[in-house]
């Protein structure tokens, strides 16, 4: 899924923070696999406090060290918050870089009927069963269930130990807080937000923030 050919390929990865740490971490996973083979350059970041800083022995480098290279460079964007992580794709996406697609090696799914979009990432501990769509620059972080023919667009985040019944949607830009659940056959809208732990039953409209068990908007009585 990652490239087809033998060689390493290098890669940069988008951000600094704690779920950088661990798609670095996925990276070595992948790299003792043996289903590809990255080199990880970097974290690249805009804070001048974290340029030139070293974390978890890779170098913390300012974008425009790797531009330069950016047609031999793959990049994935490993910033958990949906609109952060879509302006760190544009931006790279405009310097030219390709972007990779990690998949931890644990995970399982059916790979004849699960589709995953570039700069997209699946963490250890997820199960992805059949018929299922995910987009582009989509997080499914550690532990998650996705039922068989679900929807997740692109930039969505699933955050760990969430867990999607049958024919759940995930529009554009939605993030999904910790062990969400769903019932089958429902949809969180385009840049909603859910919270940890909540349970969807009904529809979650489009920028809505929802909380609880049922979920409900944030603040309604
Ligand atoms: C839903 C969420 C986005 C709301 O964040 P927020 O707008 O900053 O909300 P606040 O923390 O100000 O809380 C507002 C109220 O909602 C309640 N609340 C917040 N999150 C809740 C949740 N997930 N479930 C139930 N109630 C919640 C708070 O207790 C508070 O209630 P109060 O007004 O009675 O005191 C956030 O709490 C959340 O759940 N984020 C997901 C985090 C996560 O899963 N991270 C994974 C990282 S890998």
């Amino acid at each position: 899924m990652q490239h087809d050919g033998d060689s390493a390929r290098d890669l940069v990865i988008l951000g600094a923070g704690g779920f950088a740490r661990e798609v670095a971490w996925l990276v070595k996973h992948v790299n003792r696999s043996g289903t590809a083979t990255w080199n990880t350059l970097g974290f690249w970041s805009h804070d001048p406090g974290q340029i030139g800083m070293t974390i978890n022995g890779l170098p913390v480098v300012d974008p425009r060290q790797v531009t330069g290279r950016a047609g031999e460079v793959y990049a994935v964007a490993a910033i958990g918050d949906p609109r952060a992580r879509e302006r760190a794709v544009d931006e790279a996406g405009r310097a030219g870089f390709r972007f990779a697609t990690l998949v931890h090696p644990g995970v399982l799914l059916d790979e004849l009927t699960v589709t995953i979009g570039p700069g997209s990432v699946i963490c250890a501990g997820c199960i992805l069963t059949t018929n299922i769509a995910i987009g582009s620059h989509v997080i499914v972080n550690l532990d998650c269930t996705i039922g068989h023919d679900c929807v997740i667009e692109d930039f969505a985040t699933l955050s760990p130990g969430c867990h999607l019944s049958g024919h759940t949607t995930v529009r554009r830009g939605a993030y999904l807080g910790t062990g969400l659940v769903t019932v089958e056959q429902h949809e969180i809208g385009r840049d909603a937000t859910v919270g940890a732990q909540a349970a969807v039953v009904k529809d979650i409209g489009a920028g809505i923030t929802a909380i609880g068990v049922p979920a409900r908007p944030k603040g309604a009585p």
